[in-house]
């Protein structure tokens, strides 16, 4: 279904659908002078801090800052995918999809870069199913015990050895090759003309998305020799690891279903999992646990099974992806492994029911904590402080007052100490973080997000910025990006403006504009803050550089080097002059 079939869809479902109605079947909201304020659903709000604005389809949270239109909202409660609200909202609305819309509308160029990648599977898939040059794949596959049918579901291949057999079949097959290298598979060469293979005499794991587009690779080495383990393909514009799950596009409806996801750390974790018949499974790629991993996961399901290398590395990975995993609200259980064992190995030589029994008798996050800790304690590796102050930044993550006190007194006899001694240390430390959190939460200029206020509220303003090189003054690339919309596409309609994002952030943002009400009176006003807001970013600009240059000139002055001190302070005074001009026209 195509980019403008799916937004004259959104905009029937928006027409029949009313964001105030839909809200209120979750929370209960009231009318007020300009819209209607409720209590956020998305956080533990006792104040009502959610806006709706039935007239924009918007709703935004001006505590927690969730924000969006009727299919964010009802996206983000329900934990599903926007193509899965799609099709739930049309049967509210009564409007009729034939096919159910595979994805949110992406910018086409990307569609190049995924065709290129499937290029790229099928070849290596064909090596190493039927040409003489994957039989080390083929061998490594039997020495593993990897079965045909996973090689197959999976899509795995192998990447011969030599330089350019990737390079040469791509060219055969008329795919231009700096494209392919946007996605990593082939590397320039340094000194002459011309492209390499990245993935040389390795088994290749297609990486896909939830949809089952391929975005990447991981290639394990079949000879020992060969180092590192995996090579990966770089991050890519289809490609982000931060927000990636090996297998994710198989096991997802598996999580849903149960309810629960296990995680691993590895793909071969997943894949003996998977083949085992262990479906709720995913694999983060060679990064801990992130925010985006998090946020993603919440889509199926809340309830996550850890499954930790136990090793000490393994020990700091465990930690923070319980602090990201805490923080963003979840409860997770750990199933511990025998020290030295990964997930794939344990079900190789324990057998699958062992592993049946380990992973349906997880520990909560606590036990598996004290545990571990304890263990490394006895052993002198760390103090009783680091244990305790340990346990408190875990606890501290936790949101819920009745889980938090639950696991304060756990600490308390866990460690031996008086409960009011956790939580004075709990309390102290969500305290400070709290005003440090304001400080942090401005994570970019106030300038940059009046600007982009201003400007949805008072489009026709966007000439002044053309006349501008106003890209280089924005630092916020979630503003930036916006603006382009805004300013480039010439679209401000709040709709599809929105459709324009697949990101959480760029959503919140547009939502949180679109709400806020800053008090403009009229047209005029508003063009003198934008002027104002683009002589402010100036100014900011021409200090930064400013200060830049005040470095290069003192580097110039203990080099002695006078010729370049000369022109670096002739630029020192032009960029002054230039400040005091933008300062006066400020004035
Ligand atoms: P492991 O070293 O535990 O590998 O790394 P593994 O998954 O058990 O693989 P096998 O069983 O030896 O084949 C865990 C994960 O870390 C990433 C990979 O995602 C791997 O699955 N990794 C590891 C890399 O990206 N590069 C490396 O060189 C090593
Ligand atoms: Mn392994």
């Amino acid at each position: 279904m195509g980019k403008f079939n799916n937004e004259a869809l959104v905009k029937e479902i928006k027409r029949r659908l009313s964001i105030i109605n839909l809200v209120e079947s979750y929370t209960s909201v009231k009318k007020t002078g300009k819209g209607y304020v409720g209590l956020c659903p998305f956080h533990d709000d006792s104040n009502p801090s959610m806006h709706v604005d039935e007239e924009k389809g918007l709703f935004h949270c001006f505590s927690c800052g969730a924000g969006g239109d009727i299919f964010g909202f009802y996206m983000r409660y329900n934990n599903l995918t926007f193509p899965e609200a799609l099709s739930e909202l049309a049967k509210k609305a009564d409007v009729n999809i034939e096919r159910q819309p595979e994805s949110v509308p992406r910018r086409s160029q990307n569609s190049v870069l995924y065709k290129i990648n499937a290029v790229a599977a099928k070849y290596y898939r064909h090596i190493l199913q039927e040409n003489s040059k994957g039989k080390r794949g083929r061998d490594y596959l039997e020495r593993r015990g990897i079965s045909s049918e996973t090689a197959k579901e999976f899509i795995f291949g192998f990447a011969p050895e030599g330089w350019d057999n990737l390079v040469k079949y791509l060219t055969k097959n008329e795919v231009p090759l700096n494209i392919a290298e946007k996605v990593g598979l082939i590397v320039k060469r340094n000194n002459t003309e011309g492209y390499y293979d990245r993935f040389r005499n390795r088994l290749m794991f297609p990486i896909c998305n939830v949809e089952g587009k391929v975005i990447g690779f991981g290639g394990r080495r079949v000879d020992e020799q060969d180092e590192p383990k995996y090579i990966n393909s770089p991050e890519s514009d289809i490609y982000h690891k931060r927000k990636s799950f090996y297998g994710i596009n198989k096991s997802k409806d598996h999580i849903r279903r149960e309810s629960r996801a296990i995680l691993v750390e590895g793909y071969t974790d997943f894949l003996s999992l998977y083949s085992s018949g262990i479906r709720n499974v995913v694999a983060t790629l060679g990064t801990s646990l992130t925010r985006e991993h998090v946020s993603m996961l919440r889509r199926y399901t809340n309830n996550v099974v850890v499954l930790f290398d136990s090793d000490e590395s393994g020990r700091k990975a465990a930690k923070k992806s319980l602090d990201v995993l805490l923080e963003e609200g979840l409860l997770p259980h750990v199933a511990p492994l025998p020290s030295g064992k990964d997930p794939d190995s344990y079900i190789n030589e324990e057998g699958l029911d062992k592993f049946n029994e380990l992973i349906e008798n997880p520990i909560s996050w606590v036990e598996f904590w004290f545990d571990m800790t304890g263990d490394y304690q006895k052993k002198g590796m760390i103090t009783r402080k680091q244990m305790l102050e340990e346990i408190v930044e875990l606890i501290e993550h936790v949101k819920d007052p009745v889980e938090r006190s639950f696991w304060i007194k756990k600490a308390a006899e866990r460690l031996s100490v008086p409960e009011s001694e956790i939580y004075s240390l709990v309390k102290h430390r969500r305290s400070e973080k709290k005003a440090g959190g304001t400080k942090t939460q401005l994570k970019y200029p106030n300038t940059e997000k009046l600007l982009l206020t201003v400007l949805l509220k008072f489009p026709d303003l966007k000439s002044i910025l053309a006349e501008e090189d106003w890209k280089g003054l924005i630092s916020n690339t979630e503003i930036k990006s916006i603006l382009e919309e805004i300013i480039v596409q010439g679209n401000y309609d709040p709709s599809s403006l929105l459709l324009r994002f697949d990101d959480k952030v760029a959503h919140e943002m547009i939502s949180e504009a679109l709400l806020s009400s800053p008090g403009i009176p009229d047209a005029e006003t508003a063009s003198k803050i934008v002027q104002d807001c683009v002589g402010k970013l100036k100014l900011s600009k021409l200090d930064e550089k400013l200060k830049v240059l005040r470095i290069e000139i003192d580097d110039a002055i203990k080099e002695k080097d006078i010729r370049l001190e000369k022109k670096l302070l002739k630029e020192f005074g032009d960029l002054t002059k230039q400040k005091q001009r933008e300062e006066g026209r400020a004035l």
